[in-house]
């Protein structure tokens, strides 16, 4: 039985200007000292305009929470007005680019082929892709939700390398739960998560599988997270609303106290 590290991300979406993202993340680090670090990867994702404020904050008071980024292009460089490269991204010592989030695939119309794309572009930029997937309410009641998240796995995850499993997070998110304070029960987080391990491991096999860490989403809270994060197959938590709030954040990151 493989132990994985849990990795605990808070997405910030698109909240707080470069300012407050600076006081937010302060915050946050003078709640954790330094055990509340290891073996966990504790892990931000601010919009891109903060990303460079928070890197030179991060550098200069040597604080041990990583950085992530909520998307990027798939293209290195280009005629793509507005969008934003994964080299960019890994120049400001991003290590984790989310990818396929719900809001993505459903206000912006991302596929999965792009967001297969997408990782591929992060993983050949030196980062590690965070593959969000997740159903509907309609499809979780039509009994689809197994079959559309197996379906989005296979496609998203299409080309994408395996070689250290540390370095590919999958994040299971029902677009149900997301911003709605409505949390998945324990058992059906569960209950997906372990069903993506097992396509996980048809795709990649057991070994592999065993690896690849799956992180819960869709209204973690302080209240929540340690029976989330009891679960067996949930390996940690993409946090939404409670990560804007430091108290609330640091508690989800400190579950384990
Ligand atoms: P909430 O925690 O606000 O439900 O958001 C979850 C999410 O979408 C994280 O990516």
């Amino acid at each position: 039985m493989t132990t994985r590290a849990p990795i605990m991300a808070g997405n910030w979406k698109m909240h707080k200007d470069h300012l407050e993202a600076t006081q937010l993340v302060q915050k946050v680090a003078y709640h954790l000292n330094e055990g509340d670090y290891e073996g966990q990867d504790v892990v931000v994702c601010p919009p891109f305009v903060s990303l460079r404020n928070i890197q030179v904050l991060l550098d200069a008071e040597r604080l041990p929470i990583q950085l992530g980024a909520q998307d990027c292009h798939q293209e290195s460089s280009g005629a793509f007005t507005g969008e934003i490269s994964a080299p960019m991204l890994a120049r400001l010592d991003v290590d984790w680019v989310i990818v396929g989030h719900s809001e993505r695939r459903q206000v912006f119309g991302e596929h999965d082929a792009l967001v297969a794309a997408k990782a591929v572009a992060v993983q050949a930029a030196g980062m590690a892709p965070i593959v969000a997937v997740g159903e509907t309410l309609e499809q979780r009641q039509a009994d689809q939700a197994a079959a559309v998240v197996d379906a989005q796995l296979r496609g998203s995850l299409d080309g994408v390398s395996v070689e250290d499993p540390t370095r590919l997070v999958v994040a299971y998110e029902p677009i149900w739960a997301i911003g709605t304070g409505e949390t998945a029960s324990a058992e059906d987080a569960q209950d997906m998560c372990a069903h993506v391990r097992t396509v996980l491991a048809d795709l990649f096999g057991q070994d592999v599988a065993d690896a690849i860490r799956v992180q819960y989403g869709g209204s973690v809270k302080p209240g929540n997270v340690r029976e989330l994060m009891g679960q067996p197959d949930i390996d940690g938590a993409l946090v939404g609303g409670a990560s804007l709030n430091a108290d609330d954040f640091a508690l989800i990151v400190t579950h384990r106290r």
